[in-house]
């Protein structure tokens, strides 16, 4: 197992904001769950982080994903499935695509048999992991709002579920039937964790609220420090003596299970915590959030923190232009989409060289089946016409979400700095001026 100084700082190699961090139980690898349509299995080695496998099939965002045992994890998706990963192979072993809504968290059980998937079609699925293969056991409804998290008891024989609707659910593992709703809360509860005590459940709810709740009576029996903005990630530690909470507020908090003490805070500079987790050894949090890469936070011994970067995150640097085209590509599409010859593991192709080139053809890049079938070029009259009747239309089936730009003048203004800026000849002007610059 790595020590504190063994835990890498840093783990680089997403094309895009990080949703999710897990952390296998002899401590050794890492899985984290990307925006960028990937999860990436590390291997933690001297201190470093190194990629074993970049897990690829998911048609959107991955949102959560999970080791099931030794050698195989589990991930769900807002294209609305969850897939089970050998990872030894770094292949897709089995996925079940459940009809569209995202599924937003997954949870594996303790000997890696069962996974459970919140869905925002308003109900949980519990499936069976059995040779290689997913299959699904029960859908968990009876929810009035989304399902934003899952749990099962420790023992294995109750699946709990947080909904949107405020209500913390507790289901029967084996048939999947409702027992009963054990606590309702006034706001939206977003992430739960089950207690290794089998009696509490730690929640973290959208009005800032984390507390424990007793699952027999369904009294909160412990306030703990609430979040400025929604409770984004919960987190316990192997041996659960430790738990923390993560926020819209960019806050972690890190919390001593044996009396809820208050044992160190956090502030992460550059916005909320989607995810983490804490090593085994209790001495530091993975986190993840709107960086490209999972950060690490030494909490024991304390590490006092030293800003990782002075460049703010890529998407957040608003440019300087008036060109409302540039604008446009900065924040509709530069989250997924490079203009360079490298598409640094974004979610999309580049699209360097766009115009003229086939629909789905660059090579590597693995493109849905509607997009390899598409049989027409770029143009600035074809990529107007994407955004004029939106993916969804123009090539139905397209891994790339669904967006229109009505305004003719603005999608104009698009096409024209696509054309501009993803033509190798102006790019290379551009580096000419960059260069002179950089002799003034
Ligand atoms: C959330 C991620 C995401 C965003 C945001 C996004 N795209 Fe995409 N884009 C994709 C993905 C994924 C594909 C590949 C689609 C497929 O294989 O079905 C793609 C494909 C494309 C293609 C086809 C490229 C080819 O090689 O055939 C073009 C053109 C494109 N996007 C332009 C844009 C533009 C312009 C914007 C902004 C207005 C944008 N995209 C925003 C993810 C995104």
């Amino acid at each position: 197992m790595a020590s504190a100084e063994e835990w890498p700082a840093r783990f680089e190699g997403h094309g895009g904001p990080v949703k999710s961090v897990a952390i296998s139980s002899d401590g050794r690898s890492v899985l984290s769950a990307s925006f960028d349509y990937a999860a990436i299995l590390w291997s933690i080695e001297g201190g470093e982080a190194k990629i074993v496998h970049r897990l690829i099939g998911h048609e959107a965002a991955v949102n959560d994903a999970h080791f099931a045992n030794g050698t195989f994890a589990v991930s769900v998706s807002d294209d609305g499935s969850i897939a089970l990963w050998d990872l030894e192979t770094g292949e897709m072993a089995s996925r079940i695509d459940e009809g569209g809504d995202k599924m937003l968290s997954v949870a594996v059980n303790e000997d890696g048999s069962r996974a459970l998937a919140a869905s925002w079609d308003r109900n949980a699925y519990l499936y069976a992991i059995e040779e290689g293969k997913l299959t699904r056991l029960a859908k968990l409804g009876g929810h009035r709002g989304n399902v934003n998290s899952v749990d099962f008891l420790p023992d294995g024989t109750g699946i709990l579920t947080a909904s949107y609707d405020g209500g913390i659910r507790l289901f029967d593992a084996t048939s999947g039937e409702l027992e009963r709703e054990i606590y309702a809360h006034g706001w939206g509860v977003n992430v739960i964790k089950a207690m290794p005590d089998g009696k509490t459940v730690l929640f973290g709810a959208t009005d800032g609220a984390v507390g424990l709740v007793s699952i027999e009576t369904g009294e909160e029996v412990k306030v703990l420090p609430p979040h400025e903005r929604p409770v984004l990630s919960l987190a316990l530690s192997t041996d659960g003596t430790k738990a923390a909470s993560g926020g819209g507020d960019g806050k972690i908090r890190f919390m001593s299970t044996l009396d809820w003490a208050l044992e160190e805070e956090f502030e992460n500079p550059y916005g909320p915590v989607w995810g983490m987790a804490i090593t085994p050894d209790n001495t530091t949090v993975l986190y993840a959030g709107l960086d490209d890469h999972v950060n690490a936070w030494q909490v024991s011994p304390r590490k006092p923190f030293e800003p990782i970067d002075n460049d703010f995150p890529r998407r957040f640097q608003v440019s300087d232009t008036d060109d409302p085209g540039e604008l446009q590509f900065a924040r509709k599409c530069s989250v997924c989409h490079t203009l360079k010859p490298d598409d640094a593991n974004r979610a999309g192709p580049t699209l360097y060289k766009l115009f003229g080139r086939k629909a789905g053809s660059l090579p590597g890049y693995p493109y849905s089946d509607a997009l390899k079938r598409a049989d027409f070029t770029w143009t600035e009259e074809t990529v107007s016409n994407l955004f004029d009747h939106g993916p969804d239309v123009v090539t139905p089936g397209s891994k790339m979400p669904i967006q229109r730009l009505k305004d003719h003048k603005t999608r104009d203004a698009l096409v024209a700095f696509l054309k501009r800026a993803t033509d190798p000849a102006a790019q290379s002007e551009e580096d000419v001026t960059k260069q002179k610059e950089g002799e003034k």
